[in-house]
């Protein structure tokens, strides 16, 4: 495996705070290795740390050749307006985690304006009575799309707060009739090593065996919170955030977060997700949100919020319980010790 990660006691939690942190900022940086920044699975990120460091605003060319995204016809699901501030549009487009177009932080940015997302196909299929394949469009057609305000915290302990625009998985999966052997949900990724370069090479791709997949219990997968995203900020979702259709389950570490999916299947057996096959040690199945439970080399407890600002004006905020989403799901994991199924 590629992926150097660094120690734990590499990491300093709290220079990221303090006074003499900001004013020391250049020394700092060349002092510590990115992982100090919160930035733990990346070894490469030093294209998406320039930009955090300088907020600088786009260019044009730039802006001439990136990704066309429409917009999209919704409606506001009141019980999910409230959550402020909302991460500005330019960071969740420029600051990713999408490791097929590169491990840094910008190179799913810098990498992906050309994804072609048409057509596209999701097939459903497992444990299903009726299997399918849509298209994108059907997908438009058949369900309503409504924006939720979700909290996304990063098992690297960094948030956002994000205005999605998308469905209910759990409409999906009842549009197929699950067969009552159905008890876990597994993900996958398109793979196409030619338009994704982290496929086609292990350095690029940070090691990963590609398709990258996901899974969830079927219980979870049903809860009416998790969605199936196809947008951001009123527009389609831009390839460097999942383009066309990707997964969203506000109260678990992002990386649970699929993006590009092409095929949904229903199981019997817990799907062995991407991060688990790296280090199943530290990154588990369930991957609830959990300031009581660290991560072998850093602390759970808190988050950089990336709001407005750059990084030496980002606040830290204490991170909440199954990401501050604990009413609607604590009741999933009764009776399990959240420590040893992390
Ligand atoms: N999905 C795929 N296919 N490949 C990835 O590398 N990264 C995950 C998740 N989904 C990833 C992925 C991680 S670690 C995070 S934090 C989120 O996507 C980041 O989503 P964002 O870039 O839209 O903020």
């Amino acid at each position: 495996m590629l992926i150097k990660f660094r120690k734990k006691s590499d990491i300093k939690e709290s220079a990221l705070t303090s006074e003499s942190f900001y004013n020391n900022r250049r020394t700092v940086i060349k002092g510590l290795g990115l992982a100090a920044l919160g930035l733990p699975f990346a070894n490469q990120a030093k294209a998406g740390l320039f930009d955090l460091l300088s907020d600088k605003k786009d260019d044009s060319d730039r802006a001439a050749s990136q990704f066309k995204r429409s917009l999209l016809t919704y409606s506001k699901n009141s019980s999910y307006q409230s959550l402020t501030p909302l991460t500005p549009e330019k960071k969740i487009l420029q600051y990713n985690n999408f490791y097929e177009f590169g491990t840094g932080k910008a190179d799913p940015f810098a990498s992906s304006q050309q994804f072609k997302v048409d057509p596209w196909s999701l097939t459903i299929d497992g444990l299903v009575d009726k299997p399918i394949t849509l298209h994108y469009e059907d997908l438009l057609k058949r369900f309503d799309i409504e924006e939720r305000l979700y909290r996304m915290r990063c098992v690297e302990a960094w948030s956002m707060n994000i205005p999605w625009l998308g469905f209910t998985l759990a409409s999906l999966i009842k549009s197929v009739s699950p067969k009552s052997s159905a008890k876990y949900v597994r993900f996958e990724t398109l793979y196409d090593p030619k338009q994704m370069p982290g496929q086609a090479s292990r350095r690029i791709g940070g090691g990963i065996d590609y398709p990258y997949v996901e899974g969830l219990r079927l219980d979870e997968a049903m809860n009416p919170l998790v969605m199936l995203s196809v947008g951001l900020y009123g527009k389609t979702l831009a390839p460097q955030n999942g383009a066309p259709i990707r997964l969203v389950v506000p109260w678990k570490y992002g990386f649970k977060g699929i993006k590009s999916i092409v095929r949904i299947t229903l199981t019997d057996k817990a799907p062995l997700n991407t991060w688990q096959q790296i280090a199943s040690n530290e990154y588990g199945f369930l991957a609830n949100v959990n300031p009581d439970v660290d991560h072998p080399r850093w602390s759970q407890a808190s988050e950089r919020f990336i709001g407005e600002g750059n990084l030496f004006s980002q606040s830290r905020k204490a991170t909440l319980p199954f990401n501050g989403y604990q009413e609607e799901v604590a009741e999933l994991y009764k009776g399990i010790d959240l420590r040893r199924y992390f």
